[in-house]
Parts: structure tokens; sequence; C-alpha cells
């Protein structure tokens, strides 16, 4: 049997076939997400294959989500797949990063040393695949950045048009200019994240293009993979927490998935515990989370935050992650733009770096620590969602001291470390640096 889609809400579980193009339950309206009938094999036997394809030259197999392609397997034949070699990503030890948390050691997993710099290759080369495999041309996504530079590259490798369509000056340099560099169409609105998505979806359906946002389950699976691969990395040991920002919450969502799938089969024993992190002025799932009520999530209307890829007031995929943060007894946590500057700084001094929002991470194990909630011997893996030259802006002005949070508040440079402009003199010179 082939997979097929399932609505998300416990109360539905409706079935639909896999090459349906629908981005919600056409019944309740409830997300959907890929199933798998068809029981997989033994894990001890998928574990040896997937080590295996390490040694492998074929592209699929050096794909850090295709390697593991028994556990996404929707798509039935993969001949058209497009592959940048995604994945692969490393775990990183930062002692220096671990010191300032308050734990004993910390290791990173750096999403951003994807192909475009962030985890959303993970999930676009599987949302692109299942755009090919469905005859679709053109595909199209909102985002704050990131999402619009993987699709661009992604779309244009594999002969289809990337429409893209952006909050007008919200979007960070560095991710604006790789997708007009991959070619894509690119829409700057002029309105958030939350609004252009409701705009696109109108869009889509009427004009027949393929929607690329994480509300797209095809892109959950690929993300699945990033879990896959650090279990496999770490010899298939549960950490005791994974930790990582939320915005759209399509990560966590694809976190959540991917753990209890692993541990359904027998790759892995237990569950970690989860902590998604939010940026204070945008952080609608930590509301959610510590209410009394959570059936329904309170948009933040007007979400701000120099983290600007989650920077998003109403995240779709909220049910989902209710879902998983639960299941894995999980805690969400929130950071100001000073704690968010300062871990990012403290990131770069490890010789590791990321772009803000990835950051909060560290801001936030730092505060779980101080709560007691994270203990400091625990064996804790933060993912890095974005590389550091994504925002190049905002990395010059914190430390140059000019970096100003919303509301115009200024954000100190705690970590800073400022060029200093030098005359063209030896002597001047070699008398400065030996002080
Ligand atoms: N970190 C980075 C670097 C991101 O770009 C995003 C999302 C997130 C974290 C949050 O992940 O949405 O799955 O909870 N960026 C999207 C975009 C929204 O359009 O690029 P999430």
């Amino acid at each position: 049997m082939p997979a097929e889609l399932a609505c998300f809400e416990e109360r539905c579980r409706a079935r639909f076939p896999i090459t349906e193009v629908i981005y919600n339950c056409p019944r309740c309206g409830g997300l959907l997400e890929a199933v798998y009938p068809d029981p997989m094999e033994p894990a001890v036997q998928l574990k040896k294959r997937w080590r295996e394809r390490r040694m492998s030259n074929t592209p699929l197999d050096q794909s850090g989500v295709w390697r593991y392609r028994e556990f996404i397997s929707f798509l039935g034949d993969d001949h058209r797949v497009v592959t940048l070699r995604e994945g692969n990503t490393p775990l990183l030890d930062a002692p220096r990063a671990a010191q300032y948390a308050g734990l004993d050691s910390l290791t990173f997993k750096h999403q951003g040393f994807n192909p475009t710099g962030s985890f959303k290759d993970n999930g676009m080369t599987c949302g692109v695949a299942q755009a090919l495999r469905l005859g679709m041309t053109r595909v199209a996504c909102v985002s704050t950045g990131n999402t619009s530079a993987s699709m661009a590259a992604y779309a244009s490798a594999a002969g289809l048009q990337p429409i893209i369509f952006i909050p007008h000056g919200n979007i960070s340099y560095g991710k604006l200019a790789q997708a007009l560099e991959y070619g894509a169409r690119t829409l700057q609105v002029e309105a958030n994240f939350d609004q252009i998505l409701a705009l696109v979806r109108q869009l889509a359906e009427k004009l027949g293009i393929y929607l690329l946002n994480s509300i797209n389950p095809f892109r959950i699976e690929g993300q699945k993979t990033i879990m896959v691969e650090l279990m496999d990395q770490r010899d298939w040991n549960v950490p005791d927490w994974v930790v990582l920002p939320g915005g759209n919450l399509g990560n966590i969502s694809a976190f959540g998935k991917a753990l209890r799938e692993m541990k359904e089969i027998g790759l892995i024993s237990k569950l970690p515990r989860l902590a998604v992190i939010q940026a204070e002025g945008s952080a609608p799932f930590y509301d959610l989370m510590h209410s009394a009520d959570r059936s329904q999530l309170h948009p933040v209307e007007h979400p701000e935050t120099l983290a600007t890829a989650i920077k998003i007031g109403d995240p779709v995929s909220w049910p989902k992650a209710l879902h998983e943060v639960s299941t894995a007894k999980g805690v969400v946590e929130k950071v100001s733009e000073q704690e968010i500057a300062d871990a990012k700084a403290v990131i770069g001094q490890c010789g590791i770096g990321c772009e803000p929002a990835s950051a909060a991470t560290l801001a936030g194990v730092r505060k779980l620590v101080a709560a007691g909630t994270v203990s400091a011997d625990s064996d804790i893996i933060a993912v890095l969602t974005g590389n550091v030259l994504k925002d190049p802006d905002y990395i010059f002005k914190y430390h140059t001291g000019v970096l100003e949070g919303p509301q115009a508040t200024k954000i100190r440079p705690n970590f800073g470390n400022a060029p200093t402009v030098v005359p063209n003199d030896a002597t001047a010179i070699a008398l400065l640096l030996s002080s």
C-alpha cells in the first residue's frame, strides 16, 4: 500500500491519496501529515543500511535526507529527486557556550551547514520532489527569508519556477540576496508574514501553484531526517534534551513526529525532552503552553523581534507542536532581544556562529538551567537553524553598539568586538598590538 495523507486531528483522522493537492483536511480543516501503512524493516537492518550508504557516491546516498529514504517513503519512486546534498550537518561541541549556559557540556547540531545555509533544505528537497511528482510547474511560499532562499534554490535546480512572497523590509539582505541569485520571482508585500500566508494560500489555489510553506506535509517529512541523522551520528544514543527555536512551528512538528516514529519502530528506546524557544515579542506558542486553556492559540497581532526568521504571530502548525511538546514532556521558553544578541555573540566566540533566531536556543537553555528545569549535567543538543552569514547587518550593529530592538530599545554589546580604525603606519599598529 502507498503512503497516504491523514488529517492530524484525533477526532477526524480522514485519509486522502498521497497525490491529492491539499494543505488542510477537506473535511475538518485540520493539518495534514504523511502516514505509512507498510511496516518498515527491522531497526537493526535500517541502521546498517543507512551507515553503509555513507560510503556510497550516488547522489541520493550522499544526501543527509534521502540516505534515510525508508523513513520518508512518500514518493514510491525517487528517480526525479533533486538533491543539493542537503543535511550532513555536524555535531559541534561548544564548551564556551556550555559554560555561558551553566552546563557541563553542550553540543550544537548546526543546520546552517546546509547548501542554502538553513534547515529548510532538509524539507525543501522533499517538497520539490512532491511538486515534480504532481506535475507542477510553479511553486510558491511566503517566508521570513530562509524558506524562500531554499525554495528558490531547489525549484531552480529542478526546473520549476519559484515565486516568493516576503514581508517588505522585514527579511535580512543575506536571505533576500539568495532568492534573487537563485532566480526566484520575488514579491515584497507590504504586510507581515501571517497576513501574506493567507494571501498566498488564496493565490496558490486560484493559479494552480504548489504551496511550499511548512504547512506542506512533505516538507515536514524531510525535516524529520534532522532527528534521524542526529541519532545516527550519536550511534542511536538518545540525548536528554533537544532544543530548537520556534516560529511557524513546522520544525518542532517534524522533530516530534520523527522521534515518535523512530521509537515506534525501535530505532531509539526513549524520547528526548523537547524545548522550544521563542522571542519575547513573538511568542504565541509560549503563551499557549502557559495558559490553562490550550484549545486555541491566540495570535500575536504585531509580532516583534530582531530575529526576523521567527517573527511570526500566528503559527499555523501549533496543533502539531502542542501534541509533540506534550508527548515529549517538553517545555516552551521565551527570551529577550538582549538575551538572544548576547547568546549569539557567545556562539560566535566558540568559532561556530549562527543567525539570531538560532541563538534563541542558547539563551533559552541558559534560562532553563537557571530555573532548574534543565540540570547542569544534562546531555543536551541545541539545533542551530541558520548560518552566521544570513544576517551580517545584525552582527555589525551588535558589535559596534548600535543595535536597537523593537521600540528603539538599545541592545548592549556585552560581548561586543568592534573593529578599530588604524593609520597606515607600522609603528602605530605595532604599539596598538603590544597592549
Ligand atoms: N530558525 C530559522 C533560522 C528559521 O528560518 C525559522 C523559520 C525558524 C528557526 C523557525 O522554524 O517556523 O519551523 O518553527 N523560518 C521560516 C521561513 C518561517 O520563512 O524561513 P519553524
